[in-house]
């Protein structure tokens, strides 16, 4: 079952067009990694999952995606959108308030005020995103006092505390040291058992690791999608080849 599909997708920056009649199905509670050289419209292609380019003025955006069979760019309400389709950046951005804070923060935000419900979400986001352990006895510290692989953690907490159907994540390890790395690569597995996740990387590695479906673009273009053990080892495109080779990008 796909969770999104996305259907002759074309989108322009101005006069830049950054994506190319994308034709792409996501499947659900699965991990889809975008790969391809800088520039070639993977983050673009993520920020179209939950309407973030909407934010960006001169973007004009043709063709359709769906998520469960709704056409997303029909007439919904975006916040909800953005609340069941969430988003980790590269750098980790936790607010500037305590671990506990951070993780209620979009439950006081739809006007929850109930304690034991909130308390119980945020230990069970922490859990989730495999944080509880190393910060239970410290809730109440303040965020920036956590390692950068804690804060991608925590801000992976504070999105799961939504609730979402879907994790889109762009490039969530690049800023991480390889023992932090390995452990949000670790969570992914738990993660997918829950979420559909799509997950920009430039780890090559990464992506054989972690991912179930891998989908390779160049220039905008998307060239081949498949299973990711296929875009490895027998891509049926030269330029796929290439690039998993490492020959360019
Ligand atoms: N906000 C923007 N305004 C104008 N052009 C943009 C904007 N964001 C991206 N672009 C252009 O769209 C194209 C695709 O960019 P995008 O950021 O999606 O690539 P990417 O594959 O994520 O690259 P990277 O691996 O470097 O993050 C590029 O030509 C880029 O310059
Ligand atoms: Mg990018």
């Amino acid at each position: 079952m796909n969770k999104f599909n996305i259907e002759n997708l074309d989108l322009y920056y101005g006069d830049n067009q950054a994506l190319k009649s994308i034709n792409l199905p996501i499947p659900q509670k699965k991990v889809t990694a975008l790969i391809g050289p800088s520039g070639c419209g993977k983050s673009t292609l993520l920020r179209c999952l939950n309407r973030m380019n909407d934010l960006i003025a001169g973007v004009k955006i043709t063709g359709k995606v769906t998520m469960d069979e709704h056409d997303i760019y029909g007439n919904i309400d975006v916040s909800d959108l953005r609340i069941k389709v969430g988003m980790v950046f590269q750098k980790p951005n936790p607010f500037p308030m305590s671990i506990y804070e951070n993780v209620a923060y979009g439950l006081r935000a739809q006007g929850i005020k109930d304690k034991k419900h909130i308390d119980s979400v945020v230990e069970k986001s922490l859990r989730g995103a495999a944080l509880w352990d190393e910060v239970k006895d410290r809730l109440k510290s303040h965020a920036f006092g956590l390692s950068g692989g804690q804060q991608q953690r925590l801000c992976i907490a504070r999105t799961i505390a939504m609730q979402p159907d879907v994790i889109l994540m762009d490039e969530p390890t690049s800023a991480l040291d390889p023992i932090a790395t390995h452990k949000i690569e670790d969570l992914m597995e738990s993660l997918k058992k829950e979420f559909t996740i799509v997950i920009v990387t430039h780890s090559m590695q990464q992506a054989r690791r972690i991912s179930d479906r891998t989908a390779f673009f160049l220039m905008g273009e998307l060239v081949e999608h498949n299973d990711t053990q296929t875009i490895f080892n027998n891509p049926q495109d030269d330029r796929t080849q290439g690039y998993v080779n490492g020959d360019f990008g």
